[in-house]
């Protein structure tokens, strides 16, 4: 018998401001085709002045404990990815803590940047096998729109705002792969390459907040090869193959990394959960954003093998294998 983390509900929140390509068109020297063609963007949700990270978090967290048909005071910890927090300290997860009026358990961030959302994902389900939580409401909410350089054309076309968040309930279970809950998780990361995707910024080192920069034809080499590697781990680990595969739900960067990962895989596009033509690149929110969609409209059901997998700043990269 083992403990395994069972996925009671999901919800989701966008800012209502949607940017088109025809808008960035006015404010840089790109084009809507050049976009398209190169990363399969063609709108974004962008927070309105006064929407704070916490914001996006608690809608998105509200909906996904009234589809698990639960109240916040159940809840025994909040794991929230962000690499874009209201504050320096305390945590955005105590304020979405505060907003659902949950006053027992813990909550906390997690850093891993476009990764966060498995590295939480990974964090929750280890308190769970170990009986530390029962209930953990896990969350991935960024407003990168706050650290774009909107004059820089190769990176502010790529990246919007939004939330999406998870309910996960321990469960006793068998321990084999027809289990339900997260299978499997594997997570990596190399320091060394800091330099191809930081933020300028920071409390320590420049007492500012900083822009996100970005080599983006180095990240994109590394992606692929990082992405299928850790799928590959993962579903190992789980004991499936990628023929047990129901979906891919990737990181929300860019189409064509989703693409080719997804036939270095061997996974058919039919497979592959894509919002990143409306959503671009939420970082930490793009998972649980895809995963809501297709929940919602019906794609995913009882019993599906989904694989979560993404690849962000620091390199972060990593994989999670949940059956549904
Ligand atoms: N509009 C028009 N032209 C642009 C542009 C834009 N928004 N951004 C860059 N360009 C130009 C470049 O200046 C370059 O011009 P040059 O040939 O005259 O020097 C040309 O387009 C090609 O740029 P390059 O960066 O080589 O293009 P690319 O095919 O690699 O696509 C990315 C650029 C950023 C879309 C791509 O590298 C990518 O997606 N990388 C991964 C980024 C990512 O997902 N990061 C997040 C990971 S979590």
């Amino acid at each position: 018998m083992v403990r395994r983390s069972v996925v009671a509900g999901c919800g989701a929140y966008l800012p209502d401001r949607v940017v088109t390509n025809e808008e960035l068109v006015q404010r840089v020297d790109t084009t809507d085709e050049w976009i398209v063609q190169r990363t399969g963007i063609k709108t974004r949700h962008i927070a309105g002045d006064d929407q704070k990270t916490s914001d996006l978090a608690i809608a998105a967290a509200r909906q996904a404990l009234e589809h698990a048909g639960m109240n916040a005071s159940e809840l025994d910890l909040v794991v929230l990815a962000t690499a874009t927090p209201d504050h320096t300290f305390p945590s955005t997860a105590t304020t979405v803590q505060a907003a659902l009026g949950m006053t027992r358990g813990a909550a906390f961030d997690v850093q891993a940047v476009c990764s966060g959302f498995v590295y939480a994902m990974n964090v929750a389900d280890n308190f769970v096998r170990l009986g530390q939580a029962k209930n953990v409401l896990v969350i991935g909410a960024e407003t990168f729109s706050r650290i774009l350089d909107w004059e820089d054309r190769t990176t502010c076309v790529l990246f919007g705002d939004g939330a999406g968040a998870v309910v996960l309930l321990g469960q006793d279970a068998s321990g084999d792969s027809s289990d339900r809950g997260v299978l499997a998780n594997c997570l990596h990361s190399d320091g060394r390459h800091h330099d191809l995707l930081y933020v300028d910024g920071g409390p320590s080192a420049t007492q500012t907040v900083g822009h996100l920069r970005m080599e983006g034809p180095e990240v994109f080499k590394h992606a692929v090869k990082n992405l299928s590697s850790v799928v590959g781990e993962a579903l190992e680990i789980a004991g499936l193959h990628t023929d047990d595969v129901d979906w891919l739900v990737p990181h929300q960067a860019n189409k064509r990394i989703i693409s080719s990962t997804a036939r270095k895989l061997r996974v058919s596009e039919e497979k592959i959960v894509m919002t990143v033509e409306r959503h671009a690149n939420t970082s930490a929110a793009s998972i649980p954003l895809a995963l809501n969609d297709a929940v919602r409209d019906g794609r995913i059901n009882t019993g599906d093998v989904l694989v979560l997998e993404a690849m962000g700043g620091g390199f972060t990269w990593g994989a999670s294998v949940v059956r549904w």
